[in-house]
């Protein structure tokens, strides 16, 4: 009998996530030294002196002996450290206070490995200066969207019936680990603030305060989504005009309160003119416009605003081919490239459409060298299962992240946005700030110094975080690739397993690593096809229907009929979304015969019969990879009934009951899309397997 390992717990209290008390029996053993002071130096010191207490280590003066020795670097700044080794002590050196905390993490990490004489001396720092969560939590339930909005783990950490909760020990709780895995910000509202939410900015700071007290331990810095009409709703002004007097001085007076409250605020996300949003083209006014106003009454306070590019025709005639949602980020952005003030963020979904499971990397991301850029990714599974479907999406994120805009030997996506616009710091000219806001100063080192990286939670009140214990991963793994861009997806998993995981035997890691290594590859095989996107249950978005989304006005369609299916998004004879792409991916893209298979019905309608790079026909690849796809997740649960006795009961339930929901969901997928295409169609799947 394999022993049960030492974090379980049979009831579901609080899963610990990545920080059970026995991944830091390395450090708790040892003689340890902080040799620095201020509020994360005690936090640090806190950290230490707990697992200590539990692992029997001791917390050492200044100048005493020790095995682990966290210090600061006088001359530096910044997240960074180095970790080495001087003789027989492990070092780590900050650059700043929040080193000291990302190395005291490292160093769990690592575990016994950090306090080898072979430890070599490494130095880490974040790809991107602002690594941030959005929570797209409503402090009311909303009658549509739930408190949480695409949220599929219970209730808000931070809101409840209608205001903060009483108890913020989840709070902290989640900043812990949050900065274990290397995030530094979190947004506390959903970027669609209905009118209740709107009143967090004025009278109800108190309650954001308080949120920010709490995270701010932990180095987590509290952000703001606002509502553009706040002018209207709260000030009682007759407009929101951003070009309006009174209205700049209403948001620059709002700003200077919220700073007053909350000295280390992070920023403000804006989501305008899209899905309802109200925003500046009410006034005649463009996005340049709309975020520098809120970017002037920012630059003060060495804050930005981070404003969202999602902006498109959501009331379109489905009969209308010309118009192509793809297409209407770059077609609004892509011409105000320049006319950003420097503490503007423009933060863009990494797909042109809408968080798919396969989408190429959005344009305008590829498109826009003068502005600092946010790459937008969605950890909470709103297209890609909700939680109740295991996908672990950091290969999708490490190819977005990886991918080289400009051809193969070119920098990668990561590297452009972290880079920041050509010259950022002495930026002057047509379009940007007036003298001596928003250029250089406090601006430029608080904002996007690093650039940034953005994710939509995928937490709520649930005891295992995430609804699905596995989903976890996803959180975990975004603020690793937000340091390292390039870290390779199963590495992170395999780290994720042994710090969640501790004393797992090897038959458990296996389990975890098989069933969640390609998982992503498997959701993508039983639902929509080669890109094309969609197909689920319109609203919900949860489930297989092909056509629920095709005569509607949201833009997001397939156009299969008895010959073909696909979206032409050509330049010869369709949308000419491919122009939108720089030379060689607007070539790539143009032609089916060098578009990836992967991505040939985002760009191309093309026959049934049409031969992909794999051999395979595309009718012939739906019905395959659908098949393929429903069989891996039956082979997941058998996979995962090896797992029982290994893990917790609760947290084996949990999955055990997840994997049956997307076994029977994913038989759905593969019948309503097998039969729709075997009846569009009427070619017969040459394996001759049961289609109904
Ligand atoms: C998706 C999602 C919405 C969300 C929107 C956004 O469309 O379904 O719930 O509000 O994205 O990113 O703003």
């Amino acid at each position: 009998m394999i022993p049960v390992a030492v974090n379980s717990t049979p009831s579901p209290a609080i899963h610990p996530a990545w920080l059970p008390p026995e991944s830091f029996r390395a450090l708790g053993s040892r003689r340890i030294r902080v040799d620095a002071t201020g509020p994360l130096a005690d936090t640090v010191r806190a950290e230490v002196s707990r697992a200590c207490d539990l692992f029997g280590g001791t917390v050492q003066p200044t100048g005493a002996p020790a095995d682990l020795i966290l210090a600061l670097d006088p001359g530096r700044s910044g997240d960074g450290f180095r970790l080495g080794r001087r003789g027989a002590v492990t070092v780590v050196v900050a650059d700043g206070a929040s080193g000291l905390l990302y190395g005291l993490f490292e160093v769990v990490r690592r575990g016994e490995a950090a306090f080898d004489q072979t430890l070599a001396d490494e130095r880490q720092e974040p790809a991107f200066g602002l690594r941030v969560l959005d929570h797209w939590d409503n402090v009311f339930v909303h009658r549509v969207m739930g408190q949480v909005e695409r949220g599929y783990s219970g209730g808000s950490i931070f809101w409840q019936d209608g205001r903060l909760r009483d108890d913020l020990t989840r709070v902290g709780d989640y900043a812990r680990l949050l900065a274990a895995s290397g995030i530094n910000a979190v947004t506390v509202n959903n970027v669609n603030v209905h009118a209740g939410e709107t009143h967090l900015l004025t009278d109800r700071l108190g309650e954001v305060a308080t949120i920010a007290s709490t995270l701010r331990p932990y180095g987590i810095r509290l952000h703001l989504s606002i509502n553009f009409a706040a002018p209207v709703i709260l000030g009682d002004l007759p407009t929101a005009d951003p070009l309006d007097p009174d209205v700049r001085r209403w948001w620059s007076d709002t700003t200077d309160r919220v700073f007053e409250t909350i000295p280390d605020f992070g920023g403000y996300l804006v989501k305008a003119d899209s899905e309802g949003q109200p925003g500046p083209f009410s006034y005649g006014r463009t996005h340049a416009d709309g975020a520098n106003m809120l970017a002037d009454a920012l630059a003060p306070h060495g804050a930005p605003v981070r404003w969202r590019a999602f902006v498109y025709n959501h009331r379109q005639d489905w009969r209308d081919r010309s118009t192509d949602r793809a297409r209407a980020a770059h077609d609004h952005f892509a011409p105000l490239d320049g006319q950003f003030r420097d503490n503007v963020i423009l933060q863009v979904k990494h797909g042109p459409m809408d968080f798919q499971t396969r989408e190429p990397v959005s344009p305008v991301l590829l498109a826009m060298p003068n502005t600092r850029l946010a790459v937008e990714l969605q950890v909470t599974q709103e297209y890609t299962g909700q939680q109740r479907h295991v996908c672990y999406l950091p290969p999708m994120w490490s190819g977005v992240l990886g991918f080289h805009p400009t051809g193969d030997d070119a920098p990668t996506l990561a590297e452009r946005v972290s880079a920041g616009p050509a010259g950022s710091a002495s930026r002057s000219g047509p379009g940007r700030s007036p003298a001596g806001v928003g250029t250089g100063g406090r601006a430029s080192v608080r904002t996007a110094a690093g650039g940034v990286l953005s994710a939509v939670a995928n937490v709520g009140d649930d005891p295992f975080w995430t609804g699905h214990p596995l989903a976890q991963a996803n959180l975990y793994a975004v603020g690793r690739l937000a340091w390292t861009p390039d870290r390779a997806p199963a590495a992170i998993l395999d780290e994720w397993i042994t710090l969640t995981f501790p004393a797992a035997p090897a038959a458990l890691r296996h389990v975890l690593h098989a069933l969640m290594d390609d998982s992503w590859e498997t959701y993508e095989q039983y639902t929509a096809p080669l890109g094309v996107g969609f197909m689920v249950r319109p609203g919900h978005h949860y489930g297989p229907d092909v056509d629920g989304y095709e005569y509607t006005p949201w833009g997001t369609y397939h156009f299969a009929d008895r010959d073909g299916v696909g979206v032409d998004r050509t330049a010869a004879t369709g949308t000419g979304f491919t122009t939108q792409y720089p030379v060689p991916w607007s070539e790539r893209f143009e032609h089916p015969g060098t578009c990836p298979d992967e991505l040939l019905l985002f760009f191309h309608h093309v026959p049934y019969a049409h031969v992909l790079h794999s051999g395979s026909t595309v009718i012939q690849h739906i019905y395959d990879t659908h098949f393929a796809g429903a069989q891996r997740v039956a082979e997941m649960q058998s996979r995962w009934a090896e797992a029982d006795g290994l893990v917790a009961p609760a947290l084996h339930a949990r999955v055990t009951e997840r994997l049956a929901e997307q076994r029977r969901s994913a038989e759905e997928w593969r019948d309503q899309l097998n039969t729709y295409f075997h009846r569009k169609s009427g070619i017969p799947d040459a394996k001759g397997r049961p289609i109904h």
